[in-house]
């Protein structure tokens, strides 16, 4: 383990508020320019709590055009990985840094994701997880900074767990960064890295039950 980020929850972390409430929030969201493209907003899916968290990049086409995350030609990647896991996707929640899809799938800018990332603050807080799982370098970025983690490079992080303490509870939080599925659909050979990350994280989760 060798991470010790803190993070207070703030005052008004919203708990009270549910998950569907927080949707509709999102739905209404014009906080950044992503809100004049998208077709719809993409908040996640899954049980509330949840002891897994899995947080992609932003929603594609397909996401876009159904306001399901992971639906594409990744989720159907993920899918498999969380099966290689023993996990299956009725029992993680799965969303996206950034909840609307930027136009032909462009990365998030920054100042997206800092507009987005007060949306998965209050689903972290909602859900309660044990494991969270950044995919890719923008979601792990976007956690290590909420969590005010050192983040010296994608590649010095990923595969290893890295343990956070939250809220007045000092709940034990369990961050592993993986590569981010899509990979393996713009470079085939990249699935074999993205399969030893899973396995990395079906190994840290076993040893931490
Ligand atoms: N990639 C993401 O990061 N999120 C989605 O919902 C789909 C693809």
């Amino acid at each position: 383990m060798d991470g010790t980020g803190d993070r207070d929850e703030g005052a008004d972390m919203s708990s009270t508020v549910s998950m569907d409430q927080l949707g509709q929030r999102i739905a209404a969201c014009t906080l950044c320019p992503l809100a004049l493209s998208r077709i719809r907003t993409v908040p996640g899916e899954g049980p509330v709590p949840s002891a897994y968290l899995f947080v992609g990049e932003a929603p594609g086409r397909t996401e876009d055009e159904t306001g399901r995350p992971f639906v594409g030609r990744a989720g159907k990647i993920l899918s498999d990985l969380l099966a290689s896991c023993s996990l299956s996707r009725d029992e993680v929640f799965i969303t996206s840094v950034v909840k609307c899809r930027p136009p032909g799938n462009r990365a998030p800018r920054r100042e997206e994701i800092n507009s987005c990332l007060p949306y998965l603050e209050e689903q972290v807080s909602l859900l309660s997880p044990r494991f969270i799982v950044p995919m890719g370098r923008h979601a792990t970025m976007a956690l290590f900074g909420m969590y005010m983690l050192p983040f010296p490079s994608f590649g010095d992080v990923r595969g290893r767990e890295h343990v956070v303490r939250e809220g007045e509870s000092r709940q034990e939080r369990i961050i592993v960064p993986v590569l981010h599925p899509a990979v393996a659909t713009h470079n085939p050979p990249a699935r074999w890295d993205l399969e030893s990350d899973f396995q990395k994280l079906a190994r840290i989760i076993h040893s931490s039950r």
